[in-house]
């Protein structure tokens, strides 16, 4: 792209154009999250992507959330801006051995975070978000054994908020489990007023000392309605943008990660893959396009059908 283009002007154009709805996580950079038509949390976006009025959806985020959409709408195109940005939480749960996993316990129910390929959503019951994990979990029977995956982290914050023993995948976020509680404890020693506030995909022990722990748009959420005015906060760098826009007085510290870590904060290079050059170029060739095989994608369809009544 040659850099005399305004890819402002034309991603807005092609907007129009191709009458195409862009929808971003709030992990994008900056200038994705300004132009995205709606930027949410995962079960948001699954939200809005359920029932978007489009010929093509333009999906600003990782993979599995692509995925998702083109599983609601096998019919639409659906469009990422880079067909590499993947995530470890779904690259730590390969389909073969979690199936195997699955057969060997026939009487489980199977939660997965939607975090995970089509191939797992496949092999479940029921999809949960870090929004709604602690509502998908208590709806399911007392006494029905469960498995949730692929995140161990959130699974364990699961089970203690709910008090159900659950059989856990062995997956983690890179990002979340970056993290580094000696220097979160002396930011906070040296920030005496700041409220430490973590996403549940962060470790047991960040989680103990967080004082709020919630999806993306919960931390946002509560950054804005809280009365503090400081905070050390515990998720992926990218939600500072919005942050920042919602709370532009308050003082946003983000929590600072173990040493070989190119950048002072926790940035997840599968988000960061996306750029507004790469926006522009897959609306304008409507490519690279998300593929969901049409047997899998019915399979995944009804765990995440169940999961959006339930969260309704
Ligand atoms: P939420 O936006 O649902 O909190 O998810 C965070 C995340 O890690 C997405 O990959
Ligand atoms: Fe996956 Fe973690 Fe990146 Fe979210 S932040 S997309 S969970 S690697």
């Amino acid at each position: 792209v040659s850099e005399e283009i305004d890819l402002v002007a034309e991603i807005n154009k092609l907007k129009k154009e191709k009458n195409a709805v862009i929808l971003a996580h709030y992990y994008q950079e900056g200038p994705i999250q300004d132009i995205a038509d709606f930027v949410g949390d995962s079960l948001a976006l699954s939200q809005k992507a359920a029932e978007v009025d489009a010929d093509m959806i333009v999906f600003a985020g990782v993979h599995f959330m692509a995925e998702t959409a083109k599983i609601l709408n096998p019919d639409k195109l659906v469009v990422l801006p880079d067909l590499r940005a993947g995530c470890s939480l779904a690259e730590s749960c390969p389909p073969a051995s979690f199936k195997e996993f699955v057969d060997a316990h026939p009487d489980h129910t199977v939660v997965t975070y939607i975090n995970c390929s089509a191939d797992i959503k496949a092999l479940s019951d029921i999809v949960c978000t870090s929004s709604n994990a602690e509502k998908i979990v208590a709806s399911i029977p007392e006494g029905t054994p469960i498995i949730f995956a692929p995140d161990r982290n959130l699974g364990a914050y699961i089970q203690k908020k709910t008090g159900r023993e659950m059989l856990l995948w062995d997956g983690a976020c890179y990002v979340h489990e970056a993290f580094d509680i000696d220097k979160i404890l002396k930011l906070a020693k040296e920030n005496p007023d700041a409220e430490i506030i973590a996403h549940p995909e962060s470790q047991a022990h960040i989680l103990k000392v967080a004082k709020y722990i919630g999806s993306t748009s919960g931390l946002i959420n509560h950054v804005k309605t809280s009365p503090k005015k400081e905070f050390i906060i515990a998720t992926e760098a990218g939600i500072l943008h919005k942050m920042k826009a919602e709370v532009p007085n308050k003082k946003l510290i983000p929590a600072p990660v173990e040493k070989d870590v190119s950048c002072a904060c926790s940035e997840c290079h599968f988000m960061k893959m996306n750029s507004m050059q790469k926006l522009y170029l897959c609306m304008k060739h409507e490519s690279p396009a998300v593929v969901v095989p049409m047997d899998i994608s019915k399979r995944a369809l009804l765990p995440i059908e169940r999961m959006l009544e339930i969260s309704a």
